[in-house]
């Protein structure tokens, strides 16, 4: 069974995964195999959300895997994030309940909020999970929550042991910066949007340089976008074939270029969380830590940085300008 390394979290000492699982885009069946596989793998951290709608899926396959005896539940980092809707301190407690219950767990290893955006609240029964549309076209409308409130909701989560680490995703410095200054129990995580064509060389350096642990997702740039047709990922060269991956691929013999992708961002200490549907992909995705690029191939990587950013809510959501 392969194994990843680890990346001790400064708050706890707790070692997290480096090379975790990505479980957006995953449905049904699929989803509840493509866990169950990444476990048997050697896959032991499994990165979700309230909002991918597949918690419950993803749940059954961790249940699976408990059952055949390939994983304790002590073993796997369960990770789930607070939708924009339950940002009121009223409603982030249903909200975590709602997903461990999905799940299938009594506790989460990391608990995100998933965006620094508060819009309104949309009960359960209404639409679940709830978006960031009522129709496909109306966006949900904003709500005035400072994240103050939330965070110290989920600081409560934390005290009875629900939760294990904080983390934000799709934050900038500036929000983390602030955010530091009153934590009672501080973030342990940053997880952002982080490729060759967005390195965010300054938000690392920040978050690191505070003891938060960095999570790279969508490593792969514009692939794991391709499915919702969007012209800025239909229109951006594809990073396998750029001539600068491969010809890194080409110099380590057996490497291929998703794993000198995958191998740019752990060797700058990012942990990633890939996603895959097939074991071999899984298993190639997992073995890229085996690699050593060198500090040339490591800057020609980041020389290719455009500051191009797949999931910016400021490119079809008004008012969301704080990420530009
Ligand atoms: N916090 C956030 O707001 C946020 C946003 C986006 C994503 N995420 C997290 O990050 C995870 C990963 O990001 P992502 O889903 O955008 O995409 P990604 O991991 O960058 O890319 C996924 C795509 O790469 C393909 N792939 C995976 N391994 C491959 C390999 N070795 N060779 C060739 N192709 C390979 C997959 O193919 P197949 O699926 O066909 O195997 C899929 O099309 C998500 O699943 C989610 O957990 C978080």
């Amino acid at each position: 069974m392969l194994t990843s390394p680890v990346i001790k979290l400064q708050r706890t000492g707790a070692p997290m995964p480096q090379v975790g699982f990505g479980t957006w885009k995953h449905t049904g069946d699929k989803a509840t195999e493509a866990v169950e596989a990444a476990l048997k793998v050697g896959y032991r951290l499994l990165d979700c959300a309230a909002d991918y709608g597949n918690e419950k899926e993803c749940g059954l396959g961790l249940k699976h895997a408990i059952d055949e005896g390939i994983v304790k539940r002590h073993d796997v980092w369960v990770v789930s994030k607070l939708w924009n809707t339950f940002h009121r301190k009223e409603h982030v407690r249903a909200a975590v309940k709602k997903s461990l219950a999905d799940w299938g767990v009594d506790y989460f290893d990391i608990y995100y909020m998933h965006f620094p955006i508060s819009l309104e609240f949309v009960p359960f029964e209404t639409r679940y999970p709830p978006g960031w549309f009522f129709d496909g076209k109306s966006q949900v409308k904003h709500d005035n929550v400072p994240i103050q409130e939330t965070w110290e909701a989920l600081e409560e989560l934390v005290d009875e042991g629900l939760i294990r680490h904080l983390g934000v995703s799709n934050t900038n410095s500036a929000l983390l910066m602030d955010l530091l200054k009153y934590a009672r129990v501080k973030p342990s995580v940053l997880q952002i949007e982080i490729h060759p064509y967005n390195v965010q060389t300054r938000a690392v350096a920040y978050a690191q340089s505070q003891g938060v642990a960095v999570t790279a997702y969508s490593s792969f740039g514009p692939l794991g976008w391709l499915v919702f047709g969007t012209s800025k990922s239909a229109h951006t060269q594809p990073l396998f074939t750029h001539p600068v991956i491969t010809a890194i691929a080409a110099k380590h013999p057996g490497s291929t270029p998703p794993q000198v992708v995958l191998r740019w961002a752990t060797q700058r200490g990012l942990a990633i969380i890939p996603k895959s549907d097939t074991v071999e992909q899984m298993e190639q995705n997992m073995k890229s830590s085996g690699i050593k690029l060198s500090e040339e191939e490591m800057a020609a990587i980041g020389m290719l940085d455009m500051g191009l950013r797949f999931n910016d809510p400021a490119d079809g959501f008004e008012g969301c300008h704080i990420f530009s």
